[in-house]
């Protein structure tokens, strides 16, 4: 099974947008995933004793997106230069071993500035790493990503439509 995971619990989110894109990409290419938007994380899992104590609410999570799947894609947009501390936090406070050891990853970067969060996909490979996960050499940084899409909402990059269908073809030969 693959998971997506939209890396921002920000409302309304151009990481949003761009995962939707992502979305119907590997849709046309008949590849199933499973999706997972941090929005919805559960609010209870920030508490005192969540590193040693999962709550059921975010149990539930493992169990439907995390432990289930093989592969994941991560798109996550640039905050302070880094992936999302949400993300983060899901990554310490999950079952590691169950979640994440020896799976694979593709990642895609989304921001505003310049840098399509090149930085945050790095730090997101060395923590993903650490945790045996292969993460493939292909990564997708968007940057001015409010420029990538027209006034209707249309995302008009066809270069980035290309590498986001040679990332799906690697993840599913990984
Ligand atoms: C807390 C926070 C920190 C941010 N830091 C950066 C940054 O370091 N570099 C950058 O280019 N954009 C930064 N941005 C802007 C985001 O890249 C921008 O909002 C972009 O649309 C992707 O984020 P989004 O998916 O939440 O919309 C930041 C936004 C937020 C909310």
């Amino acid at each position: 099974m693959i998971t997506l995971i939209s890396g921002t619990n920000r409302t309304n989110s151009w990481t949003g947008k761009v995962v939707d894109v992502y979305k119907s990409r590997l849709r046309l290419k008949g590849v199933k995933f499973e999706s997972l938007d941090l929005r919805d994380l559960p609010l209870d899992i920030m508490k005192i004793d969540m590193y040693k104590k999962r709550s059921d609410k975010f149990l539930a999570v493992e169990n439907e997106f995390l432990i289930p799947a093989k592969k994941f894609i991560f798109i996550m947009p640039e905050y302070n230069g880094s992936y999302p501390g949400i993300l983060k936090l899901m990554l310490d406070i999950s079952d590691i071993e169950k979640c994440y050891f020896y799976k694979k990853a593709v990642l895609v970067g989304v921001s505003s500035g310049r840098a399509g969060n090149v930085r945050g996909m790095d730090d997101l490979t060395n923590v993903l790493n650490y945790l045996r996960i292969d993460v493939s050499y292909l990564k997708i940084p968007i940057s001015r990503v409010s420029e990538q899409f027209d006034e209707k909402g249309e995302f008009i990059s066809d270069e980035t439509i290309l590498l986001f269908d040679q990332q799906i073809n690697l993840l599913v030969n990984m």
